[in-house]
């Protein structure tokens, strides 16, 4: 077994994307690397990288070969493998079913008529700040049960969660490596003083429902309680704002579809389905090898890491007809922009719901949505997240 890679992969980008251009729009070179080199090692960030549609679907799909552990204190489901996993993953489901997530559409579009209305009078907003940041957060505080007053904390820690190195150097890895281990270390205090309370005096929210969550009388620790939550921070938050930007950046960059979709309101569900494929929120997925594995002619070593590009596999020609066009109504559409096979997204119904919800409003109200003329974009400095900083928008009210 080789030693545990010096760098995590996930946090350097690959340096095939040299200009600003290419970091705001990868696809390009996503597909010249999975049409040139579809499984390849980097030397650079001492990883292999899979491009291919089938390739990626393989890593996905075989846990037993590519593991998703990452650090042996870790308890949250997404870093287990078989059978922790399944266990974790069905004491949670019962407190997280499609039911129960539809259940909070009219919150969420109370929340969202809240954010929209101070701006619609003056036809512009910040998407990102105004609305597409605040929203899951709110969701998810309120789903978790955290005190309205939190909220700021929460979205602060929720940043730290997800951040890449500020540049390539030792020193800004060794920085960010610290960050991150104050702010794990201040948001368990935090869910421990919550849980806490729940345990004494239970309310109707997830963490009370999860501390009394049961399978073959089996509960979770007090410390996989509290991984989840912070889990549901790291994983649903950030990918969902992303997930709402990138479909308006869709729409203001092929303006056409606006009207589409006014006109096929139903078509506003495989719209977003579509955004996961064509700009996923996330763009690759880490494993390790358990084993030596071949994969497509090239033999993976035990214990190397191994990143699956989602973002190069959505626009895989051999599984997507004209891969490179935004089509709202394609089908099938069978992307992996929420991944694939036992980790699949638990937050799927969710951000699905949140984006629909908003999709459907700001297309109610705003005609002509346009990015701000004279806005220069900036990508989010991560390996695997897709997304921008800031995205102004303009708009004729309707
Ligand atoms: C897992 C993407 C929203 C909770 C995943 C995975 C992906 C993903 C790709 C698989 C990771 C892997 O295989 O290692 C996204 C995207 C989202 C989103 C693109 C928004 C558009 C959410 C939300 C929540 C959530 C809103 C919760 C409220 C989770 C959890 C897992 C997960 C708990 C781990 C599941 C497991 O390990 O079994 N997500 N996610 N996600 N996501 Fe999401």
């Amino acid at each position: 077994m080789k030693q545990a890679p010096r760098k995590y992969a996930n946090y350097i980008p690959i340096r095939e994307l040299e200009t600003l251009e290419e970091r705001l729009s990868p696809f390009k070179v996503y597909a010249e690397l999975r049409d040139n080199t579809p499984v390849r090692y980097d030397e650079h960030r001492e990883c292999w990288d899979v491009f291919g549609y089938e390739d990626v679907k393989y890593v996905l799909k075989n846990p037993k070969l590519f593991s998703s552990a990452r650090d042996r204190a870790n308890t949250s489901m997404l870093t287990t493998d078989p059978p922790k996993h399944k266990q974790l993953r069905d004491l949670v489901n019962q407190a997280f079913t499609p039911k129960a997530i539809e259940a909070l559409a009219p919150r969420i579009q109370e929340i969202t008529d809240e954010l929209i209305a101070p701006h619609l009078s003056e036809g512009h907003m910040e998407l990102i700040d105004d609305l597409a940041t605040p929203l899951p957060v709110i969701v998810i505080a309120e789903l978790i049960g955290v005190p309205a007053a939190d909220r700021q904390k929460f979205k602060d820690w929720s940043d730290v969660l997800v951040k890449g190195a500020r540049d390539d150097s030792e020193q800004a890895f060794q920085e960010l490596l610290e960050e991150k281990k104050r702010n794990m270390q201040e948001l368990h205090i935090y869910f421990t003083d919550i849980m806490e309370e729940r345990r004494l005096q239970p309310k109707d929210d997830l963490i009370s429902l999860l501390l009394a969550a049961e399978i073959d009388g089996q509960q979770l620790t007090s410390d996989e309680v509290v991984g989840f939550c912070i889990l549901l921070l790291a994983a649903g938050n950030e990918t969902t704002t992303n997930l709402i930007t990138n479909a308006v950046r869709i729409l203001s960059e092929q303006p056409e579809l606006q009207q589409e979709l006014r006109e096929h309101p139903e078509r506003i569900t495989s719209a977003i389905e579509e955004t996961l494929r064509y700009y996923p929120p996330i763009v690759a997925i880490g494993r390790v090898a358990k084993e030596t594995v071949e994969l497509n002619g090239q033999t993976i070593q035990a214990g190397e890491q191994v990143i699956s590009w989602v973002g190069a596999a959505n626009r895989d020609s051999t599984q997507f007809e004209h891969p490179e066009d935004f089509i709202s109504d394609r089908k099938p559409n069978r992307h992996m922009g929420f991944g694939f096979g036992i980790h699949f997204c638990l937050g799927a119904p969710l951000a699905r719901l949140e984006a629909r919800v908003v999709l459907h409003t700001l297309l109610q109200h705003m005609g002509n949505i346009q990015l701000m003329p004279g806005t220069a974009l900036q990508p989010i400095q991560s390996a695997f997240v897709f997304g921008v900083k800031h995205y102004p928008i303009q708009f004729n009210l309707i």
